[in-house]
């Protein structure tokens, strides 16, 4: 059995939790009344994060947009962005994350989002050591054209932190392969590419690989009732970024028994699994909880679960010095436990 205290000293690479959705209780309160925003029950920090009133993603998703909406100035990105690499970070020994951004609920311009979680970036590496990078992710409900015109700005506005990009929202809603426009843009521009298919069929996951041409899946459960595809995904090593408490919840990565059957059939199938935490305030959990989760319905302990971390190493969008770096802490770390991977 995991404990907690050993789940959090372990090292992890974060490449699956959304901005908007780690943002603390408290804050998302209090900013959402200063904004005059509201959010319905006029909920207090003990209720605004109900995950069991949550009836389907679509609903969940309505409260992390009226958190976007909330954020109407530079200080608030950064104080967002600092609060999650700290709270749900570097608190749980996270030491690199790729951060989610979903600019479209905000008013704000992209580039002053932008400069403010540059801010929260920055302050939450020279306090804590945690470093990070962004993916802006595409509201996939929203039409191709403004998806388009995302990537554009993205492309206008290149900075090194900002590594690729990302398709989320509800899949039924926004199948993937329309967007394969935004996604050529991207590739041309030098962006690495991911996309969520959590609720989806397994064939969106060859059109997220051949159409996309992305070089990660988010989720991606569905992968394993599918045996031509999971083969495939094993031979070429591709990445899942699974999320096993909040996709326990919304019962897309088996039964919804904290049993996380289709992330323990990725793994023994050999397929390339990372774990994280999604929306971690949203859904009662944190990073540390995460890997307490699943290595407690798998079984594992600290080799199998720092495993997770190596694979998240692999597929991280660091240039290779970088992550030579971070593999090389890992296998420290591991020495220090008198464990190897
Ligand atoms: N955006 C934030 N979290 C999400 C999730 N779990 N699924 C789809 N879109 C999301
Ligand atoms: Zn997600």
């Amino acid at each position: 059995m995991i404990t907690e205290a050993v789940a959090q000293s372990i090292p992890k690479v974060s490449l699956h939790c959304h901005l908007l959705g780690s943002v603390p209780a408290e804050t998302a309160v209090q900013l959402t009344r200063r904004s005059g925003i509201a959010i319905p029950g006029d909920p207090d920090a003990h209720t605004v994060y109900d995950s069991a009133a949550y009836e389907d993603l679509g609903e969940f998703l309505s409260v992390y947009d009226l958190i976007g909406a909330a954020l109407q100035h530079r200080d608030d990105y950064r104080r967002i962005t600092y609060e999650s690499l700290t709270v749900f970070g570097s608190e749980h020994t996270v030491w690199y994350r790729e951060i989610f951004v979903s600019p479209q609920p905000s008013p704000l311009p992209y580039a002053t989002a932008l400069a403010g979680i540059l801010d929260g970036m920055r302050d939450a590496q020279s306090d804590t050591g945690i470093e990070s990078r962004i993916i802006v992710a595409i509201h996939r409900e929203h039409t191709v054209a403004e998806a388009v015109s995302l990537v554009q700005e993205v492309i206008d506005h290149r900075i090194d932190e900002v590594v690729g990009i990302g398709l989320d929202y509800q899949e039924i809603l926004g199948p993937p392969a329309p967007f394969a426009p935004a996604y050529a843009l991207a590739e041309q521009a030098g962006l690495h590419r991911t996309a969520h298919s959590e609720s989806g069929p397994p064939d969106h996951i060859e059109v997220i690989l051949d159409q996309l041409r992305c070089s990660r899946i988010d989720h991606g459960y569905h992968v394993v009732t599918d045996p031509a595809i999971t083969q495939r995904c094993v031979d070429e090593q591709v990445p899942f970024t699974c999320t096993p408490v909040s996709s326990d919840i919304g019962r897309y990565s088996g039964s919804g028994d904290g049993s996380h059957r289709r992330i323990a059939q990725m793994v023994d199938a050999g397929l390339k699994v990372c774990i994280d935490s999604d929306d971690p305030p949203m859904f009662g959990t944190d990073p540390t909880n995460d890997y307490v989760a699943v290595g407690t319905a798998l079984g594992y302990h600290i080799p199998q679960l720092a495993a997770f971390t190596a694979n998240a190493i692999d597929a991280c969008w660091l240039d290779d010095t970088d992550k030579a770096r971070l593999r090389q802490r890992l296998t420290t770390w591991m020495q220090t436990t008198g464990s190897d991977l």
